[in-house]
C-alpha cells in the first residue's frame, strides 16, 4: 500500500516466498474491477498455470491451507452460488437479527468482569476485543465454552506469516480433526445452533452438503467468523481514542453504525483478500497480467485510495458523506457475515464507551504492536486505563 502511494500505481508486480511472481492490485478502481471480475478471475488456485508451477502452493507458505481448503473461498462459479445458497439457509438475516440481544448480553459479562480489574492498565485485546468475536460465532455454532479456545489458537497460527510449515500443518490437522468429530457428536447432541441447522439441512430431500463440505464450511466460518471482527473493534478503538473529537461526536449523535463503516473502509481488519488467478490475461489499469499468476486484492489499499475519497482519504472521519466502500468484498463472495459484523462491532464499540467514557490508550499510537498477516492487521495488544 506504501509503494502504491509513494509511486502512484494501482497495479504492482511483487515476489512471493518460493520466488512466485505476484501482483497487487491495490487502488479502488482496480479492487473492485478484479473483485466483479469472476468470469476470468477465479478464486480457485488453477491447477496448471504459470507462476504457480504444477498448480500447488509452494510448501513453504504458512497460509497455504486457507488456499488449498475446499471452501467458498476457493470456489467459482455455480460451484460457489450451489454451496453458498445451501448456507444462506442457515445463515438468515433473521437469525443474525436475533442474536442481538444475547450479543448485549456478552458484552455487558465482559464488561462487568472489566469493571472488576484492579489494574491500572488492562489489555483491551485480551479482555474484550478477542474474547467476544469468539464467544459469539462459538456460540451460533454451538461450540461448548471449554473449547473455543482452540478454535482461537490455530486460527492465530494459520493466520501468521510468521508461522513455519510444519507449525501450520500441525494447527490445520488439529482444527479438522476437531471440527470432524464435533460434527459427529452434534449428530447426536443437537441444538439451537446454527451446526445443527446444517446437519438438519443434510437429512433433507434434495440437494445437500456433503460431509467434506460441512466441515469446510465450519473450518472458514469459524476462522474468519471471529479472525476479522477481533481486528475491527481493535482497530477503532484505538482510531476513537486518538482523536477525542472523533470519539465525543460519535456519543453525542449516537453514530456507532457511521463509526463502524468509516472503520471498515479507513482502518479494516482485513487488509488483503485471498488470491485471485486470471484464467486468461487480463488488463487491468493498463497493466497485463499474465493468466496463473496469484493476485492479491488490497481492501486496505482501495479504502484509503485518494483517488476515490480524496486527500483525507487515510483520515478516520465519521462527519464524511457514507461512501460505498470495499470493506467487505465485492461481487459473489461478498462477506457472508457482513449484518452479524456489523452488529456486534456496532454493540461492542457503542458498549465499551458508555461503560467507560474516561477509557484511554496506555501506550502511544506508534508503540502498539500490530499482528501480521497477508490478510487481516490488528493489535496484538491494547494496553489501555479504563
Ligand atoms: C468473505 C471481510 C466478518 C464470514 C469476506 C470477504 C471480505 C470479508 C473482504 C471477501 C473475500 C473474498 O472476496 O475473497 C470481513 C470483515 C469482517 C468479516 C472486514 C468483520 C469486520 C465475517 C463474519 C463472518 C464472515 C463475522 C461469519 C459468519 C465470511 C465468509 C466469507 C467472507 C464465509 C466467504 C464468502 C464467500 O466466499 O462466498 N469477508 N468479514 N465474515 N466472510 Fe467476512
Amino acid at each position: 500500500i506504501r509503494r502504491f502511494r509513494d509511486e502512484g500505481g494501482s497495479v504492482i508486480p511483487v515476489e512471493l516466498p518460493g520466488k512466485v511472481g505476484a501482483w497487487v492490485v491495490s487502488s479502488y478502481e482496480t479492487v473492485d474491477q478484479v473483485l466483479a471480475n469472476d468470469g476470468i478471475l477465479y478464486s480457485k488456485n488453477p491447477r496448471n498455470f504459470t507462476a504457480l508451477h504444477d498448480g500447488t502452493v509452494p510448501p513453504d507458505w504458512p497460509i497455504r491451507q486457507l488456499i488449498e481448503g475446499d471452501h467458498l473461498l476457493t470456489k467459482d462459479g455455480a460451484d460457489h452460488r450451489r454451496l453458498r445458497s445451501l448456507i444462506n439457509r442457515a445463515f438468515t438475516p433473521a437469525r443474525v437479527q436475533s442474536l442481538a440481544p444475547r450479543i448485549q448480553q456478552m458484552t455487558d459479562e465482559l464488561l462487568d468482569e472489566l469493571a472488576d480489574e484492579k489494574a491500572d492498565v488492562v489489555d483491551l485485546v485480551w479482555h474484550f476485543s478477542e474474547p467476544l468475536p469468539v464467544a459469539v460465532i462459538c456460540e451460533l455454532f454451538g461450540v461448548p465454552e471449554g473449547e473455543r479456545y482452540l478454535i482461537r489458537a490455530c486460527t492465530n497460527t494459520l493466520l501468521s506469516h510468521t508461522t513455519t510449515p510444519e507449525e501450520a500443518i500441525k494447527a490445520g490437522g488439529e482444527l479438522t480433526g476437531y471440527l470432524a468429530a464435533f460434527i459427529e457428536r452434534k449428530r447426536g447432541e443437537p441444538g439451537d445452533d446454527l451446526t445443527t441447522d446444517l446437519i438438519r439441512a443434510q437429512e433433507d430431500d434434495g440437494d445437500r452438503l456433503s460431509d467434506n463440505e460441512m466441515l469446510w464450511i465450519l473450518w472458514l466460518v469459524l476462522i474468519a467468523g471471529h479472525e476479522t471482527t477481533v481486528h475491527l473493534i481493535a482497530n477503532t478503538i484505538v482510531a476513537l481514542c486518538t482523536d477525542p473529537g472523533q470519539l465525543a461526536a460519535a456519543r453525542k449523535d449516537d453514530s456507532w453504525a457511521q463509526v463502524v463503516e468509516e472503520a471498515l473502509r479507513s482502518r479494516n481488519s482485513v487488509i488483503n483478500v485471498l488470491f485471485r488467478y486470471p484464467i486468461q490475461d487480463v488488463n487491468v489499469a493498463g497493466t497485463t497480467i499474465p493468466a496463473g499468476d496469484p493476485i492479491i486484492v488490497s481492501i486496505g489499499g482501495a479504502g484509503t485510495d485518494r483517488a476515490r475519497f480524496g486527500d483525507a482519504a487515510g483520515r478516520f472521519d465519521i462527519a464524511r458523506e457514507p461512501e460505498a466502500h470495499l470493506g467487505f468484498g465485492r461481487g459473489p463472495h461478498f462477506c457472508l457475515g457482513a449484518p452479524l459484523a456489523r452488529l456486534e462491532s456496532r454493540i461492542a464499540l457503542s458498549s465499551l464507551f458508555a461503560r467507560f467514557p474516561e477509557l484511554r490508550l496506555a501506550v502511544r499510537e506508534d508503540e502498539i504492536v500490530y499482528s501480521t498477516s497477508l490478510i487481516t492487521e490488528g493489535p496484538v495488544e491494547l494496553p489501555v486505563a479504563l
